[in-house]
């Protein structure tokens, strides 16, 4: 029989997503609701070494909803990484006398909590990540926000595209995955969406298909490219032009994507695996990642998780390639 959770430490590591304040605040009032206390430790695993932390109740969070970014702040912990970095976190929680934890973020947050784990605490992962890279979960907080926004800019690039009767080439993020790339593609009505699941074929995947457009009467063109496309859209860009004399610009939308307020498919997510993750603790579980599935919450065993590998939705790809005209 595990012992009962009293104290729980919650945290945010590596880069930051529209939700995760929600997920916070989420923590904290099904901790405060099933008689938990739960403090915040800042600048995710850096602050553990460091036992950079503050107390959080019913008022800390209210209001965090809405709120992009992470009132936490977040790191990538260089430090962590070594065995005596982990050892200081260990020693941390000991000190601030925590039974658990619980880090908001990707598959290199959940390794890391696999290492605290090994020291006796008990730990809950949550996908929060625009990417929505996570294998075990169909989502992942921050990927309806961080699509919104990129569309939001990208239908204003069309008004000047359209004037100006340009190829304007996009990149988005998602690190090596193209879920973003994807979605946004099929959100804005791409002429070429280039992801890096599939390997290009220029002429396939991009000329082609401006080529029919051109033949249609259109007169401006939009290419999406995911940010781990080989080349990135500067790449793709001067393909266009040397094949097509097209005049081409390129917008990297970059860390604008992680910004702003969450939708609120983001917040409900957010809100559900906040308080899934600590029901799991108070029934005595750990080493489990929160996930969604379809409309269900669920969770998977940590290990299972980062076992796990996850492609681009195919229904979405499809639709993608027959509405870009590819073949
Ligand atoms: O994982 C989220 C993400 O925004 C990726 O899409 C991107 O590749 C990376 O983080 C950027 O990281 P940083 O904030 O360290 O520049």
């Amino acid at each position: 029989m595990s012992k009962p959770v009293r104290r729980i430490g919650v945290f945010t590591s590596g880069g930051d997503a529209p939700g995760m304040n929600a997920a916070i605040r989420a923590v904290v009032r099904t901790s405060i609701h099933l008689g938990i206390e739960c403090i915040g430790i800042r600048r995710g695993y850096h602050g553990l070494i460091n036992g950079d932390f503050i107390p959080l109740d019913f008022k800390s969070v209210s209001g965090l909803s809405r709120r992009g970014g992470t009132m936490l702040y977040t790191a990538r912990s260089e430090d962590f990484k070594a065995k005596e970095g982990q050892a200081k976190a260990a020693a941390t929680c000991k000190l601030l006398g925590l039974d658990a934890l619980v880090g908001i973020g990707g598959d290199g947050t959940f390794r890391g909590l696999l290492c605290l784990a090994e020291q006796g605490l008990s730990v809950i992962g949550i996908p929060g990540t625009i990417d929505n890279d996570i294998a075990c979960s169909t989502y992942t907080i921050g990927f309806d926000s961080a699509c919104n926004t990129a569309l939001e800019c990208i239908d204003k690039l069309r008004d000047t595209i359209q004037s100006h009767e340009r190829c304007s080439v996009v990149e988005v993020m998602g690190r090596h995955a193209g879920h973003v790339a994807l979605n946004v593609g099929v959100a804005c009505g791409a002429t070429a969406v280039l992801v890096p699941e599939q390997e290009v074929d220029y002429e396939k995947d991009v000329v082609e298909p401006i080529r029919r457009s051109r033949l249609s009467g259109q007169t401006h063109f939009m290419v999406i490219v995911a940010e781990g496309v080989e080349g990135g859209a500067y790449g793709v860009a001067k393909r266009i032009t040397d094949e097509t004399a097209l005049d081409t610009r390129v917008t990297i939308l970059g860390h604008v994507q992680r910004g702003g307020t969450p939708t609120s498919r983001d917040r409900i997510a957010a809100t559900y695996m906040g308080y899934e993750a600590v029901h799991l603790l108070s029934e005595g579980q750990s080493c489990r990642v929160v996930a969604k599935q379809g409309n269900e919450y669920t969770s998977f065993d940590i290990h299972e998780a980062l076992a796990m590998t996850k492609g681009l939705d195919p229904q979405t790809y499809t639709v993608m390639r027959t509405l870009t005209g590819v073949q």
